[in-house]
């Protein structure tokens, strides 16, 4: 017998409209029970007001969105209780050190001695917070800041973590130590909502990803599906718009592909035939020639395009 739980987050058709800017548009989104969802795309694609609205701080213009199989305009304290999230500004009492940031956080969520004090510590030390528990937040710096704001949303134990891009400004090894807490609370059955314009943290982290561009999923599913969909080799090279029809000619001109300035990558399911072509074409010059596997980024920038696009 299979059982079948109900998403944890539902979004249908949701828009929100700041003066006549739709900045989501007819968004529909279905984020299932314990898995880690990455929403990617564009600065300015909609993605912070969509976690937002599904933490009930902003309302939709329209369309209907479900946490906990719950109406978050209805039941939005009921829907808190079981969420915890990190915004992308840090909301912290710079005044207060993080142990007495962590005490007022988990009053607020009404837990009483000795469990307060219980899981203060614990987040103290999921989060390598003990070396400076108790310096003013203001003192800080920026990774440890933001290691305290993710701390503030797990005081509550939440089932559904909104972690509105996590790392960035952090160091590769805070990163890499927050990757691996976050696989922690999804192993233990936390849901997890992510937003980040790093795709090799969301190729890592997340078991489905949803592309966002002006507020419409654009494209979802799971990392490895949606790049195998694109190609399972990328080529990299230098190459001016004049040489390019004689360069693919025969091997890749139907490929998906993307000009930045010079650079040409091309997304195709063998390389070889082409390596070949250029270098009897190239007559001995040795063009240099990046060969890799695909990975998210080419899958996201073949979506959205680049934004230097224009200005190339
Ligand atoms: N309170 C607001 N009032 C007016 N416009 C807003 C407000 N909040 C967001 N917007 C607009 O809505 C659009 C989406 O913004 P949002 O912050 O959701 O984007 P984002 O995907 O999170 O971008 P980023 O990657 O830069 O964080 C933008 O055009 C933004 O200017
Ligand atoms: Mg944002």
């Amino acid at each position: 017998m299979t059982i079948s739980t109900a998403p944890v987050i539902e979004l249908h058709s949701v828009s929100k409209k700041f003066g006549d800017r739709m900045a989501v548009d007819g968004l529909d989104l279905e984020v299932p029970a314990g898995v880690c969802f990455g929403l990617l795309g564009p600065n300015g694609a909609g993605k912070t007001t969509t976690l937002r609205m599904i933490y009930g701080v902003t309302r939709p213009t329209s369309g209907t969105i479900r946490v906990f199989a719950m109406d978050v305009g209805q039941s939005t304290r009921a829907v808190r209780a079981r969420l915890g999230i990190t915004l992308q500004q840090n909301v912290l009492i710079e005044a207060l050190s993080p142990k007495e940031n962590l005490f007022v956080f988990g009053r607020y969520h009404l837990l009483r001695e000795p469990e307060l004090s219980r899981r203060v510590e614990e987040l103290i030390d999921f989060l390598e917070l003990r070396s400076h528990a108790d310096v003013p937040v203001k003192r800080l710096s920026g990774g440890f800041q933001r290691r305290l704001a993710i701390a503030l949303s797990l005081v509550n134990g939440p089932e559904l973590l909104i972690l509105d891009e996590p790392t960035t400004g952090l160091d590769p090894a805070v990163r890499l130590a927050l990757w691996s807490r976050i696989r922690n609370l999804r192993a233990a059955g936390t849901t997890v909502l992510i937003t980040t314009h790093y795709m090799d943290e969301a190729q890592r982290l997340c078991d489905r990803v949803a592309v966002v561009s002006a507020g419409k999923v654009i494209r979802a599913g799971a990392p490895a599906s949606l790049i195998a969909a694109l190609a399972a080799e990328t080529i990299e090279f230098d190459c001016s718009i004049e040489e390019e029809a004689a360069l693919l000619d025969g091997f890749a001109e139907h490929a998906r592909r993307l000009r930045i300035g010079q650079r040409l990558i091309i997304y195709l399911a063998n390389t070889t035939g082409l390596i070949d072509h250029i270098r009897r074409s190239d007559q001995g010059d040795r063009r240099p020639i990046i060969v890799r596997p695909t990975n998210l980024e080419d899958v996201y920038l073949s979506l959205t395009g680049t934004s230097l696009e224009g200005d190339a």
